[in-house]
């Protein structure tokens, strides 16, 4: 691809749509003219889609959604698009790989942090943390009484995993420290599994046999929905489900309705749909409900390291390098042919 603005010596543009740890916009902007949005929201799309034309780059987040349309507006200079999330269900890849243009994401280096979270939802909503927390500020803790806020042991339950890939597999690696069995279901077996000691299962079965539920799949029309009401009716009535995946993974609705009837004990969710999650959502308003802002790979380490994955892989794209980390590496061969 003739790159004519480095040949004229000029910078390409890049539509950075969130600021970043400043030394990540610093090596960037050595290499790229930074239309930076700088406030700590979402760029609204109007913003977004009159930046784009011309621009060479986008640096993006989940929180954009990415569609034909915004790559469009670039006017044909577009050469890459680089998320800072290992999911990207709010880009339409499709659009990209018509376009040729190359979209990144960064996987792996959020797994271990992501895991972390999944346990932690598991013990809060098994040991009632949150509940206990506020309790005590409540002023309601009178004297130690032996049944109070008692909840249940994640030690030697079944544990079901819904999608065994990295974060998954890392998950299981932290439960057989807590002495669970583990069942999994996906659509295909993982050879791997059986090193991590966890079984294969329908999701039937594992819906039916878990102690708790937890969600590691991406977003995608086959997963949209996939714990709904017919899901959550075969869980068992002391069951817990947690969700660090994504939000429409689960039918919000039916989760509250399944809740209310007891049907299933508890949820932990990292993720809602719609994100932020309404004040006035009922599900807010469940003593039996953890929701968290979406925190999953949330730490300095993990965050900064995201933050950078993405520049390398926009950097690469301007210099019209393979991204170390492709969604849709067809456009490769595209490009080949
Ligand atoms: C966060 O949810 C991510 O996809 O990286």
């Amino acid at each position: 691809m003739t790159d004519t603005t480095q040949q004229a010596g000029k910078k390409p543009d890049v539509v950075v749509t969130r600021r970043v740890p400043q030394p990540i916009l610093d090596q960037m902007a050595e290499a790229a003219t930074l239309r930076l949005w700088e406030e700590d929201r979402p760029i609204p799309r109007e913003t977004l889609l009159g930046w784009l034309p011309g621009c060479a780059g986008l640096y993006c987040l989940l929180t954009d959604r990415i569609d034909g349309e915004l790559l469009d507006a670039a006017g044909g200079s577009l050469r890459v698009v680089s998320q800072m999330a290992v999911g990207y269900d709010n880009v339409d890849v499709e659009a990209c790989t018509a376009r040729g243009i190359p979209l990144g994401n960064t996987p792996g280096v959020l797994t271990e942090t992501t895991a972390d979270l999944a346990i932690a939802l598991l013990l809060a909503t098994a040991r009632r943390l949150v509940e206990a927390a506020e309790f005590v500020k409540a002023g309601q803790w009178v004297t130690w009484r032996p049944m109070e806020l008692t909840g249940r042991d994640l030690y030697g339950s079944t544990v079901g995993i819904v999608g065994l890939g990295r974060i998954g597999k890392a998950v299981a690696l932290r439960l057989r420290g807590f002495g669970c069995r583990l069942l999994y279901t996906q659509p295909e077996p993982d050879p791997e599994a059986a090193n991590l000691g966890a079984g294969y299962v329908d999701f039937e079965t594992l819906l039916r046999s878990s102690d708790f539920v937890t969600v590691h799949t991406p977003l995608n029309e086959e997963t949209r929905g996939l714990i709904g009401a017919e899901a959550l009716a075969l869980m068992k009535r002391e069951a817990i489900l947690i969700n660090t995946s994504r939000g429409p993974v689960v039918d919000q609705a039916a989760l509250v309705e399944a809740l209310r009837a007891g049907q299933i004990a508890a949820a932990g969710l990292d993720v809602t749909d719609p994100e932020p999650i309404p004040l006035d959502d009922p599900l807010l308003s469940l003593p039996n409900v953890v929701v968290l802002p979406h925190i999953g790979s949330a730490s300095v380490a993990t965050r900064t390291r995201m933050a950078q994955m993405a520049a390398d892989n926009l950097l690469a794209g301007l210099r019209g390098e393979r991204l170390p980390n492709t969604v849709n590496p067809e456009v490769y061969n595209q490009r080949e042919a």
